[in-house]
């Protein structure tokens, strides 16, 4: 019997294949150096305390950070969210945030609202996950302190006009604290905190910027760190001697052990995102974009969840299709193709009510790596119109 190939279309949820480089540095990491990061005055440590320092420099590098320490590792964009608003916020703050919000952000917040009282307010998102301007500043007032907004959307890749956002909030309350959840642009869009003004970004490691599962990134702006509480207290490797945790960055957030092999393998993925092969791969990711939503068009049946702006998008696309359920598409898609991609609520609950999908469960999410090929994306379009067939 003849195998058939996996098609991988779930790269919002973490993206691959990776680089081979990306492998190849974990595995290198591991064997030949297994040492803790930080923690020894040996050759092995040593080394791997200047992976992490250059995948930092990395990372600060991609985001336009000025300098190295204001970049955290975390163990992924749930993560680093929590971390920034939990350390972050007190009782009675007041927080803005929008209905096209991951869990990740939603639930922290919603816990704090339960818990010290936090003052919650969600402003809505269009049906494809676009803020308006004039809802977002209609929202924040005077006692507003924390804004958390999403660059992209991870149920329909829809694109924020999130400089204009957050100018428009600041202009509106100078005080405010900016935090960009860039889970879905990173790696992807560029990014600079500095033109966007944000004091806060949180992004995984393992989605556009190709490095390992078990990654994330926070950025704070210098001017921020003293108000963010650490979220986990312990070894550090620095002033040991002082039963109080150690308040200069990037340290004050990084307590434990790092996660060493998997921030050598970010760093390939980081260094992959510099080459001709990454251009190659960005080029290839939006005509496999396009051959997938020409697919999509030409299949009966199906309702497509697009951004009214089709070039405001980056490589997701969710879908419907009419009177099956979308866990069940999935299941079929799987089992008759071997194409793997996302069904539900894909952790964003409100977006879905806005979208009018959230009583049936959902959409199908279909997501597009620098290594998905147009024999893929033909594949999966003939498998899923197969599977949609017996409605007609
Ligand atoms: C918009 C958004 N925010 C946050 C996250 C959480 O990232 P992680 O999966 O690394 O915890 C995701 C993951 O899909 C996401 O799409």
């Amino acid at each position: 019997m003849t195998e058939i190939e996996r098609i991988y279309l779930d790269n919002a949820a973490t993206s691959w294949p990776k680089p081979d480089s990306v492998y190849l540095a974990v595995e290198q990491t591991m064997r030949g150096n297994g040492a803790a990061v930080g923690r020894g005055v040996f050759g092995d440590s040593a080394q791997a305390t200047q992976i992490v320092q250059q995948a930092r420099h990395e990372v600060a590098h991609l985001i336009g950070a000025r300098s190295d320490s204001s970049v955290v590792f975390t163990n992924s964009g749930t993560d680093s969210l929590s971390t920034a608003i939990l350390g972050l916020l007190k009782p009675n703050d007041s927080v803005v945030t929008t209905a096209a919000e991951h869990n990740s952000v939603l639930r922290p917040l919603h816990h704090l609202q339960q818990v010290i009282g936090v003052e919650l307010k969600i402003v809505p998102c269009d049906e494809t996950g676009l803020v308006s301007t004039t809802d977002l500043v209609k929202s924040i007032d005077e006692n507003t302190r924390l804004l958390v907004i999403n660059h992209v959307s991870n149920v329909t890749g829809v694109v924020q006009s999130i400089q204009e956002l957050i100018a428009a909030a600041k202009a509106k309350q100078p005080e405010l604290i900016v935090l960009v959840d860039a889970a879905q642009s990173l790696g992807h869009l560029p990014i600079d905190v500095a033109e966007l003004s944000c004091d806060l970004l949180a992004a995984p490691g393992h989605k556009g910027s190709y490095g390992p599962l078990g990654t994330g990134i926070l950025y704070l702006h210098p001017d921020i760190v003293d108000q963010v509480a650490p979220l986990r207290f312990g070894g550090t490797g620095v002033s040991s001697g002082d039963i109080q945790q150690p308040m200069t960055m990037p340290e004050k957030f990084e307590s434990g052990n790092l996660n060493a092999p998997a921030i050598a393998g970010l760093l390939a993925g980081l260094k992959y995102l510099k080459t001709e092969q990454a251009k190659a791969g960005k080029e290839n990711l939006a005509r496999c974009s396009e051959l997938l939503l020409a697919g999509l068009r030409s299949i009966d049946g199906l309702t497509l969840h697009l951004p009214k702006l089709i070039d405001h998008r980056i490589g997701i696309f969710s879908v419907s299709v009419e009177s099956l359920d979308a866990h069940e598409v999935a299941n079929l898609l799987d089992l008759t193709g071997q194409v793997q991609v996302r069904s539900g609520l894909h952790c964003a609950p409100l977006h879905h009510r806005q979208m009018g999908t959230f009583e049936r469960g959902g959409t199908i999410r279909f997501s597009v790596g620098r290594f998905t090929t147009a024999t893929q994306i033909e594949r999966a379009v003939k498998v899923l119109q197969q599977v949609s067939q017996p409605l007609k």
